[in-house]
């Protein structure tokens, strides 16, 4: 059966074994009224008729009949965490107890909630458990660990998404909200179904009109859809709403007629919009204006907002991720990780109640890894949440499987090793921090950025729905083992066959150690284009220029010195005992060491090698291993349906190629920098390549590529005549087969098409025409578009005469007119000749 991936984990399918749920009931009785309640038990409804292939239904209660009950708790619930709303609030409100009994033969369920909400997530945790075949528990109990579980969807009113890659906003088209909701229902359906509450629906780089009286009844429609899922909406804000849509000749947050603007928009909006969940502010950060214009504290802007939505139980998540992107390079002592701290920390306990300082785990910018932010411990007497970023702009951007929660739950963990009251270190994970626990804050939580697309698998790979619901997984309890929520997600999204569950979930579990393998190593940030678009390898876009990302790789050493004793202090940051292991060189972790310290190359890390080695290794292991995927993946081939077979399949192949382009651009750059050579003697030496520039050509000019590290020997060649050139190399390779890669560049310049020919047969053609992002005109040849394309198991013998012949994209493409720059010129790289076999070798 084909699958488009649109019902994700919710797919609902039969399950293998059915009768292990014959005890439940087939009736399913509502005792509450509310509207929520009533789509709760659709859900039960649709749910285990679907999986367990006997028809369920929505009946009235009986109390002489054996049922699955959905319930109000009778208790009050505490008022505790309370921020002004008239429901209960915090965790509390989301909380539920699913209760089995037994009278004779029958066995009834009894579901409560604490709101109606609360019994919506006991019914999804209800059918988690059928679809993945687990016991259900004769007493169930679960709260959520913090109440803000959010999402974030950086969606422009234009219907562009910042950082999105999987095609248009499912909420806005052209300046408006679409007239069809439907994917916005069910983006709701999904995220209520992993206990998330609140959906942030536009860019934090927000439109300046998004607080117009047009825009905001618009927005209403969107909350309509939410509702009944229980999600709450919540805009990004621009401060300076009140003069670009109210008139007023400032924004300063401590005029009052600013004050008076924002109270009367904020009542505006909850008349449109009852259950409003508040604003989400960048302020002050990446050209964002804030109260820094009129010499104001990021308090004073929150407070203003969080006093008027207070009311109403709104909230503010102001984001910590306030920095200065002119940073002058020169200065060593110069740090924008130290940002955060220097920002915030001062207005600890400033706060209004209902404002929640949003930060960004680690320190700069969502990187492959980073260390946490020390911001979380430096806030104690204000609420924090996390903020994480499921759509993957510095990792793969969803054309590489990189399973994020493993990173967040090593960030989650993380144990600060703040000091309580007495001045003693103790116990202080970023998860307690966030939970509220480790300093007695009432309203933190999680918020992950997602931006989901029209594409109909919402995130384009269909590995990367394991990343949303792995968040909502970790928010509800952050306590988890990863292998069980990625087990869980695995049965839900691809079936319950042993196999397929164990091969994926290997793979899922190591994909972010082995993305950080092949890409930046060592804390140094995922060493990407930070100047274009974050997705393929741009070392040196981070060097000499204000954004602050700086690892300062010089030819002595490289990593930033962020020691107390001689480097920015940025370490003094963090509470005394972890400082002190971040310091000290003889503690300082080898996966964070160019994070903190400037390092000779020859450094013996921990591990025993040095710290060239251990890239150049990290590099080859990293590459290996996804090149594996696609063996892998292609033993599932049956026991998965064909269409999300064939995607994955396409994805990983595409994947296991740019590893090798990220491999050999980090490897050789650090050869370069550290003239060390790879004691594997891999670096280098690659006795299967045969660049373009030294093929025989017909037509083909050679150019320089910029990065040159992103391409062979820094070179290509283009075509720029108006017809084919050809590459021809006569081979000397002793008799057998061999698999053939081409190693090309797909822009978005046209589409350029490729023949490949032995002793004049053509044994394959292609079209360079992937959909990669970014998915704008970039007409550069570079680590973003290098492609590979491989013709498998060609028998070969000496004398041969490979050629290829390269097509040129027409003047103009017709297919992609408006990403046309310029004509792309069937570039080619170089050809690999390798053993048969799907591994790439070394
Ligand atoms: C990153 C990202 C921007 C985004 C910013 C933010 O820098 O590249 O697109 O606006 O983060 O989180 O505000």
């Amino acid at each position: 059966m084909a699958e488009d991936g649109s019902a994700a984990w919710l797919r609902y399918a039969s399950i293998p074994n059915p009768a292990q749920y014959s005890f439940l009931p087939s009736r399913i009785a509502v005792r509450g009224n509310s509207p929520l309640e009533q789509t709760a038990a659709r859900e039960l409804q649709q749910g285990l008729s679907s999986m367990l292939g006997r028809p369920f239904s929505v009946v009235r209660y009986d109390p002489a009949l054996a049922s699955i009950t959905l319930a109000p708790v009778t208790s009050k619930p505490a008022s505790s965490a309370s921020i002004g709303s008239h429901e209960p609030a915090g965790v509390q409100a989301d909380s539920f107890r699913i209760v089995r009994t037994s009278a004779g033969k029958s066995t009834s369920l009894t579901i409560q909630g604490e709101t109606p909400r609360a019994e919506l997530y006991a019914v999804f945790h209800l059918l988690e458990e059928v679809g993945a075949e687990k016991p259900i528990p004769a007493v169930d109990r679960q709260a959520p660990s913090a109440p803000i579980r959010w999402v974030d969807e950086w969606d422009n009113l234009n219907g562009t998404i910042e950082r999105g890659y999987a095609s248009r906003s499912i909420f806005f088209d052209n300046g408006h909200v679409r007239q069809d909701l439907t994917r916005t229902g069910e983006y709701a359906h999904l995220l209520a179904s992993i206990g998330i509450n609140g959906c942030n629906i536009n860019n934090v780089n927000a439109d300046l009109e998004t607080l117009s009286t047009e825009h905001l009844h618009e927005f209403a429609r969107i909350a309509d859809a939410f509702r009944p899922w229980g999600v709450k909406l919540a805009l990004s804000i621009d401060l300076s709403s009140p003069q670009t849509v109210g008139g007023l000749s400032t924004f300063d947050p401590k005029d009052p007629a600013v004050i008076a603007w924002w109270q009367k928009k904020v009542d505006e909006i909850y008349t449109l919009i009852p259950n409003f969940a508040g604003f989400t502010v960048k302020a002050d950060s990446e050209g964002r204006v804030g109260p820094s214009k009129y010499g104001r504290t990021p308090a004073d802007a929150a407070n203003v907002l969080a006093r008027a939505l207070r009311p109403y139980g709104g909230v503010v998540l102001y984001r910590g991720f306030v920095y200065d992107n002119h940073l002058d390079w020169h200065n060593l002592k110069a740090d924008r990780a130290r940002a955060g701290v220097d920002n915030f920390a001062y207005l600890d306990g400033k706060f209004e109640p209902n404002v929640i300082i949003q930060i960004k785990e680690g320190p700069i910018d969502f990187q492959t890894r980073e260390p946490v932010s020390p911001l979380f411990a430096a806030l104690r007497h204000t609420s924090v949440a996390i903020e994480t970023q499921t759509t993957q702009e510095y990792t793969g951007q969803q054309r590489h499987m990189v399973w994020l929660p493993s990173m967040w739950k090593w960030a989650l963990d993380t144990d600060m090793r703040a000091e309580g009251a007495d001045g003693r270190a103790r116990i202080t994970t970023v998860k307690s921090i966030v939970e509220g626990k480790a300093f007695g804050q009432p309203v933190g939580g999680y918020v992950s950025v997602v931006n989901v697309g029209l594409e109909p698998n919402w995130l384009h790979h269909p590995m990367a729905m394991a990343n949303l619901y792995g968040f909502g997984k970790l928010s509800w309890n952050p306590g988890q083992p990863l292998s069980a929520i990625i087990d869980t997600w695995t049965r839900l999204t691809w079936g319950n066959d042993p196999k397929v569950d164990s091969t994926i979930d290997a793979m899922q579990l190591a994909s972010w150690q082995n993305y950080e393998s092949y890409t930046g190593p060592n804390g140094m940030g995922t060493l990407t284009n930070i100047l274009g678009y974050h997705f393929g390898p741009g070392i040196e876009s981070a060097e000499r220029n204000g954004w602050g990302q700086w690892f300062r790789g010089e030819k002595d050493g490289i990593g930033m010195d962020r020691t107390t004793a001689t480097g920015t202090g940025y370490i003094g940051q963090y509470p005394p005992q972890l400082a002190a292991q971040y310091e000290s060189l003889a503690t300082c972790p080898d996966d964070l060491l160019l994070f903190f310290h400037h390092m000779p190359y020859d450094y013996l890390l921990h591990s025993g090698k040095t710290l060239v080695q251990s890239i150049y290794d990290a590099h080859y292991a990293g590459a290996r291993a996804v090149a594996e995927y696609v063996p892998q993946w292609q033993s599932l081939q049956g026991l998965v349906d064909d269409q999300r077979y064939q995607q994955v399949l396409a994805l990983f192949t595409y994947q296991a190629g740019h590893a090798l382009v990220w491999r050999d651009a980090i490897d050789n750059w650090f050869r370069g920098i550290s003239g060390i050579d790879d004691a594997g003697g891999r670096l280098g030496h690659d006795p299967n390549r045969i660049t373009a520039e030294e093929m025989k050509t017909g037509g083909y000019r050679t150019v320089d590529v910029d990065p040159w590290e992103t391409a062979s020997g820094g070179k290509a060649v283009v075509c720029d005549g108006p017809t084919a050139c050809t590459l021809s190399a006569t081979l000397d390779k002793p008799a057998g087969r061999y698999d053939i890669a081409v190693q090309y560049f797909d822009t978005w310049g046209g589409v350029s098409k490729y023949t490949l020919l032995l002793n004049g047969q053509s044994i394959a053609s292609w079209a360079a025409d992937a959909t990669l992002p970014p998915a704008q005109a970039d007409p550069n040849l570079d680590g973003q578009d290098s492609t590979r394309f491989t013709v498998r198991s060609i028998s070969l013998k000496p004398g041969d005469l490979l050629e290829l012949s390269g097509t040129p994209a027409p003047p103009v493409d017709t297919a992609r007119p408006q990403r046309t720059m310029s004509r792309e010129l069937a570039p080619v790289d170089y050809i690999e000749i390798g053993p048969d076999g799907p591994i790439t070798p070394q």
